[in-house]
């Protein structure tokens, strides 16, 4: 069953205070993921398969979930609760209830690493009272070497380590550790396959996310994504169409569909079907919202801007990441398109998409990046005057080729560059949320505002959170809402009669 993975058993005398005696290993490689190959991606309706014995191995016990990420690790764990909820474990949001502690890990920074080991530092504590505790560690930080080595040397008292290819065998992994009283290292470096059969449970009843495609072949040279996702495989249209049938039969009114590079859709099926083919007919399944990210600005093509001007149900909303403004910085970042060709792009979206808003990600502090490379970037953004942006400094991830590249530049001036991008991000978010002043717009309300208990929230056509007057009952509701207030990141608005 294993003949394709890299396979690496280490069997070694190993005790430590909880008693586990030997560890069986499957371990990442990055050298591994790298590969691309011709092999076929194989569709397997049927892989996920939960073993009589274990439906009921977590009845009467809770499990709690904590996800970093993106929102493919979000759905990611969406899929991992459904599977324990079918091995009989209840879910609770308070980590010292629970039996089972997962965290579903994000590799993309520095920082989001050191959130997890900070966090495993907190589980510790709670192990060493409660030693009856399964803990384990899943998602991209899983699949890289140096977090499975750290592991290893200085978390030995985790139970489970899985990676983003082998979700599906959750049961089984738990199991083995469940059984064997040992730390279970499960971690496949393949290049992927597409389970279709894993278990969802959703957290909204009115939003979902929904894969089209899984992994990345862009290999942008900063980016430990397609080490840790794969290759780019899409899903088949059938299945995706088929999931939003049962979205809508089941009352959803909003999808997000899900991809790192989401124009990219369908250029590894040999069907001759593409991102606007897909984008038209899930508008024809009469969802009423339709979301998508993200999308590259290279294979952004015309038929695609079409489809999304001509369906009402597709939102003018675009995150089109743009990275640096300088084309020498582009160049060494691998992106594929110059800051031209980024600009035609973003006008055209602009003027063929009514009342489309755009926002993007940047990355300041690339190797080598220079004052003149930095006002370039500055000057972009004051050319598209986004509707906001993730503004980051550079990472350098290891494995990645930007991470071998001399840096010259100081982490001060790196901090200094990301706080004068985010003032004139701000500002522009900030000028174009107050074109929004008293107009009318369109917002699902998703649930009780974080800010005032008494508000809904929810988001506008184009993406904007707006926090609302309302009752409770209008929850789960499209309703037209009359903007009174507009501050950098969020508006307030009311229902009028
Ligand atoms: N697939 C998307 C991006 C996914 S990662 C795309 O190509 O646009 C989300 C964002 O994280 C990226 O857009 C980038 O801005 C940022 N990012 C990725 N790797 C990074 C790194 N090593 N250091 C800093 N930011 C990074
Ligand atoms: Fe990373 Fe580039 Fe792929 Fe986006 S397109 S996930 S930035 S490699
Ligand atoms: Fe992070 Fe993996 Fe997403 S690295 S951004 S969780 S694909």
């Amino acid at each position: 069953m294993y003949k394709n993975y890299i396979k690496f058993i280490l069997i070694m005398d190993y005790n430590n205070q909880y008693g586990k005696e030997v560890i069986k290993m499957l371990l990442p490689s990055l050298e591994k993921a790298r590969s691309r190959t011709k092999k076929e991606v194989l569709i397997k309706t049927n892989d996920y398969i939960i073993k009589e014995n274990l439906k009921e191995i977590g009845l009467n016990k809770k499990y709690f979930i904590k996800t970093y990420g993106c929102q493919m690790n979000e759905h990611d764990s969406e899929n991992i609760k459904a599977i324990l909820e079918d091995m009989s474990f209840e879910y609770t949001d308070n980590m010292e209830d629970a039996d089972l502690i997962l965290l579903n890990t994000c590799a993309i920074r520095e920082n989001a690493h050191n959130k997890v080991f900070g966090y495993l530092g907190r589980i510790k504590h709670l192990k060493e009272t409660k030693p009856n505790i399964i803990v384990g560690l899943c998602g991209c930080m899983a699949q890289e070497e140096i977090v499975i080595k750290e592991i290893l040397d200085k978390y030995d008292w985790l139970d489970i380590v899985f990676g983003t290819h082998n979700i599906h065998e959750l049961p089984n992994i738990l199991e083995k550790t469940i059984l064997n009283k040992k730390l279970e290292v499960d971690v496949l470096s393949i290049e992927g396959d597409i389970v279709e059969n894993i278990p969802v449970k959703r957290d909204s009843k009115y939003k979902a996310w929904v894969n089209i495609m899984y992994g990345c072949d862009k290999f942008c040279t900063y980016c430990i994504v397609p080490y840790t996702r794969g290759k780019q495989r899409s899903r088949l249209p059938q299945f995706i169409i088929e999931e939003v049938k049962e979205l809508v039969k089941n009352g959803y009114k909003e999808v997000t569909l899900l991809g790192q590079n989401v124009n990219a859709y369908g250029k590894d099926l040999d069907i001759n079907y593409n991102m606007s083919n897909l984008l038209q007919d899930v508008a024809n399944t009469g969802i009423e919202r339709i979301r998508f990210v993200t999308s590259h600005p290279w294979d952004f093509t015309n038929e695609m801007i079409d489809v999304i001007k001509n369906n009402v149900n597709i939102m003018p909303y675009i995150h089109l990441p743009l990275q640096s403004g300088s084309n020498n910085i582009l160049k060494l970042m691998g992106r594929r398109y110059t800051k031209e060709s980024y600009l035609k792009l973003f006008d055209k979206l602009k003027k063929e998409i009514p009342n489309v808003s755009i926002t993007t990600d940047i990355i300041v502090g690339f190797p080598n990046e220079t004052e003149q490379d930095f006002l370039e970037t500055l000057d972009v953004v004051n050319t598209c005057k986004f509707d906001s942006a993730f503004t980051f400094i550079f990472s350098p991830r290891e494995g990645t080729p930007a991470a071998k590249m001399k840096d010259d530049i100081t982490l001060e001036e790196k901090n200094k560059r990301l706080y004068q991008l985010n003032e004139l991000i701000n500002k522009y978010a900030l000028e174009n949320n107050k074109k929004y002043l008293n107009k009318k717009v369109k917002v699902l309300l998703e649930g009780i505002s974080e800010k005032n208990e008494d508000m809904l929230m929810g988001y506008t056509d184009t993406m904007k959170l707006v926090n609302v007057k309302s009752p409770k009952s209008n929850i789960g509701k499209i309703v037209e809402v009359k903007i009174t207030d507009v501050k950098t990141w969020s508006m307030d608005g009311i229902i009028e009669k």
